[in-house]
């Protein structure tokens, strides 16, 4: 089985070639960073901009490199949300287009199910069900993955998503943009110890994630110049460890799947892959996590998603919308706070 992925759904634009034995035959993902850098942060109609100009160059690109023509290919998946519905559009049309003249099936990608079965990808041996941390930079949930299309969601933020606080607290701490690599390599020469940060939530009876009041700790460390910006990167990323590991371990109790399981941006991060695989270890559950590559936004993983969906015979029609939200789990209940995502 040959898929073509397609991603454009924030700030990447990326195209791949997967097999159904898991072998990513090419692969390319062109990130905006240098486009945004002067903002921030992501201007989605800058973003929307790049993925047109760039999409139909990348898709060239891994066909030539693979050798292939779009006949060879058994399906066309291209993510169809949630993220920038400019950006969204921009595959999910060229993957529609592509369909069309080359009379091959369309797989809509839910972006949230290609970081949730990414693991998959790198890792043949992982089996369903397991206890997936999706962490992200719009998201931070903890889902049970009982099969592909199968998401039972048992937590997320009430306000912002772990990415978010990284990109949030590298900008106070004048970073470039994106921020969560910029803390890492920072923190590197810190202390952890040395910057009192809130852990939100930690230890209480709700299963949920809460950031927003960690930013506003960074935000008064920093403007109190008593602190190295080293010294609140390492205690900011701590911080934000110490949040995953206690939600994910309250998680864990409520959750009999073999094996833990982290996805999503977030997850290329050292310190939260070292706690996490130590967590896993003290629960007695298998770990897992793909190569940081995999973690950040590809197109592989929405191959991949797509090769999945399509051998469980999931296609879509010619006119399946474009959605800046598509929670995977759309029986969850709404969560309190302002700016809930999914
Ligand atoms: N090494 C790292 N440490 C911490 N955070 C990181 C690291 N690398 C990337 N991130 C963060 O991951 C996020 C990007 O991840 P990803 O590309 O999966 O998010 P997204 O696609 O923007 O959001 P979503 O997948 O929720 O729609 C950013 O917030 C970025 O700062
Ligand atoms: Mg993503």
């Amino acid at each position: 089985m040959l898929v073509l992925g397609l991603e454009s759904s924030c700030d990447d634009s990326a195209a791949a070639l997967v097999t159904g034995d898991r072998v990513i035959l090419a692969q390319v993902v062109v990130g905006q960073d240098e486009a945004h850098r002067p903002f921030g942060g992501i201007v989605p109609e800058i973003a929307a901009r790049a993925h047109v100009e760039r999409l139909p160059q990348l898709i060239r690109q891994v066909l030539d490199e693979a050798k292939a023509k779009p006949s060879d290919l058994d399906a066309i998946a291209a993510t169809a949300g949630p993220g920038l519905i400019g950006g969204v559009m921009v595959a999910l049309l060229a993957g529609k287009g592509l369909a069309l003249a080359a009379r091959k099936p369309l797989v809509a990608v839910n972006h949230l199910e290609g970081h949730a079965l990414s693991p998959r990808l790198a890792d043949a041996s992982l089996d369903f069900p397991y206890l997936l941390l999706l962490v992200s930079g719009g998201h931070c949930q903890l889902l049970e993955v009982r099969g592909v299309g199968q998401y039972r969601r048992l937590a997320t933020t009430i306000d912002d998503a772990a990415g978010e606080a990284f990109d949030k607290a590298a900008k106070l701490l004048g970073l470039a943009y994106p921020g969560g690599p910029a803390i890492e390599l920072l923190a590197r020469e810190g202390d952890p110890r040395a910057v009192p940060l809130p852990r939100p939530l930690v230890g209480s009876g709700e299963p949920h994630f809460s950031f927003a009041g960690l930013k506003s700790a960074v935000q008064r460390a920093a403007a109190s110049g008593a602190h190295r910006p080293a010294d609140i990167a390492a205690s900011f990323q701590q911080a934000v460890v110490d949040c995953l590991v206690d939600r994910t371990q309250r998680a864990l109790a409520a959750c009999d799947a073999p094996t833990l399981v982290v996805a999503g941006g977030v997850a290329a991060n050292q310190q939260v892959r070292s706690a996490l695989a130590d967590l896993a270890q003290q629960n007695r559950r298998a770990f897992s996590v793909p190569p940081g590559w995999l973690c950040t936004d590809n197109a592989a993983m929405i191959a991949w998603a797509g090769a999945e969906r399509f051998a469980a015979g999931l296609t879509d029609p010619l006119d399946v919308p474009a959605r800046a939200r598509w929670p995977l789990d759309a029986d969850a209940d709404k969560v309190r706070g302002a700016g809930v995502k999914a």
